[in-house]
């Protein structure tokens, strides 16, 4: 076993971050990880089931915006990484209301650079987004020299905190690098975003709210590939550098409502176009041949088996979204969607 590394993982309760920690403490014991979530509406303790009551594995319920816990982390677990997932994600949330996007998102990051400036951390890891880069046409991918040119309030305050992470490594040399991935899918993923939305509306018989044309493009990628490529950069990235990821996967929205209908057995009259998302980015599409040719990362999973696997998930774990959207969910659907039904 090499030496053994003290990670501080942010935002480990949620969609991504949870599938980081329970893949990676699967298969490493050189990783020692301090998870640091604020259990939002998207953080969910039960997510992390595999891991509880390992001894390579601490959790933390506190909000990374706050310096005086963020430096005693810091100070009591001798942390030398930081994988920092955690964020307020979803755009439509952010059209709601964008100030806990800018608190969270700029602010959060900001306090973790400085403490991590101040412990002189091996490798930070500002985990992005490709909707950083803004949208594109018909044609042509985002390439990490494709300028930012972020549209909502959601990826403004991500494209703010790459600056930063950036800024912080230009002028104190503190080993920064990003990763900006596409959209991923798979286990554990809150149900406000497009497919696990579908896959419990269909379920539950529920119209399926499809914005504007359903036309809008996203380049999906299964989480595992995602955590897979944080892994490599964390190891292997270079200092200073932005990898894109991404599996090559372009679907229309539409495409992928229909595909889920198809899986479970329902008819497209589910289907209703809505009120479309102000701003709404009409095409993302990722060049991930940086990362696949510099530190040999390649997607391994077959969109339509995990597609499939990822929907037989929410067939077999109704207790895990059912406790989800009988509380709070609610009142966030009636209010991002009921206007949306009432388009006309
Ligand atoms: P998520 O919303 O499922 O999880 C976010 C987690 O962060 C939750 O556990 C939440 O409790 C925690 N959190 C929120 N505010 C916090 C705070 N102030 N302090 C500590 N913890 C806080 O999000 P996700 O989809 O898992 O995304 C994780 C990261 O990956 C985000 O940074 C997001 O921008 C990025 N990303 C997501 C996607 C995607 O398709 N979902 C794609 C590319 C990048
Ligand atoms: O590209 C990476 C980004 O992907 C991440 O940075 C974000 O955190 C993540 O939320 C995701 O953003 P999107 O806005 O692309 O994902 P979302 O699942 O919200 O929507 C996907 C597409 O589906 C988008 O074109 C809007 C559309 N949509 C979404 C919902 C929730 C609908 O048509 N109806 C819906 O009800």
């Amino acid at each position: 076993m090499g030496k053994v590394k003290k990670i501080l993982v942010t935002g480990g309760a949620g969609f991504i971050g949870s599938n980081f920690i329970n893949y990676i403490l699967s298969k490493r014991d050189d990783y020692f990880i301090v998870n640091l979530d604020k259990l939002t509406y998207a953080g969910n303790l039960e997510n992390l089931k595999p891991v509880e009551g390992k001894n390579n594995y601490n959790f933390i319920k506190g909000d990374i915006t706050n310096n005086e816990l963020v430096d005693y982390l810091f100070r009591r677990f001798e942390i030398k990484f930081v994988v920092n997932f955690a964020a307020e994600s979803h755009v439509d949330r952010s059209i709601l209301g964008s100030e806990i996007f800018y608190r969270t998102n700029v602010i959060g990051t900001t306090v973790l650079l400085e403490a991590s400036r101040r412990y002189h951390v091996e490798k930070f890891l500002q985990v992005s987004t490709d909707e950083v880069y803004g949208s594109l046409g018909p044609t042509g991918l985002f390439t990490e020299q494709t300028s930012l040119s972020p549209n909502s309030p959601y990826s403004s305050s991500k494209a703010a905190a790459d600056m930063a992470a950036l800024a912080f490594h230009h002028t104190y040399g503190l080993p920064v690098v990003i990763t900006r991935c596409s959209n991923n899918y798979g286990p554990l993923q809150f149900p406000e975003k497009l497919i696990p939305l579908m896959i419990i509306n269909a379920l539950n018989n529920k119209k399926l709210p499809v914005y504007g044309d359903g036309l809008n493009v996203r380049d999906w990628i299964y989480v595992v590939d995602h955590n897979k490529a944080v892994e490599l950069v964390l190891e292997n990235g270079k200092v200073g550098e932005v990898y894109n990821v991404g599996a090559s996967r372009e679907m229309k929205n539409i495409e992928i409502v229909k595909l889920i209908l198809k899986k479970l057995g329902k008819g497209e009259e589910l289907i209703e176009f809505v009120k479309d998302r102000p701003g709404h980015d009409r095409r993302y599409a990722i060049d991930s041949s940086k990362i696949q040719n510099e530190l040999g990362w390649k997607p391994e999973f077959n969109f339509e088996n995990a597609i499939s696997d990822t929907i037989d998930w929410y067939l077999q774990n109704k207790n895990w979204w059912e406790r989800i959207i009988s509380g709070e969910y609610q009142n966030y659907y009636n209010e991002q969607y009921a206007h949306r039904f009432n388009k006309n």
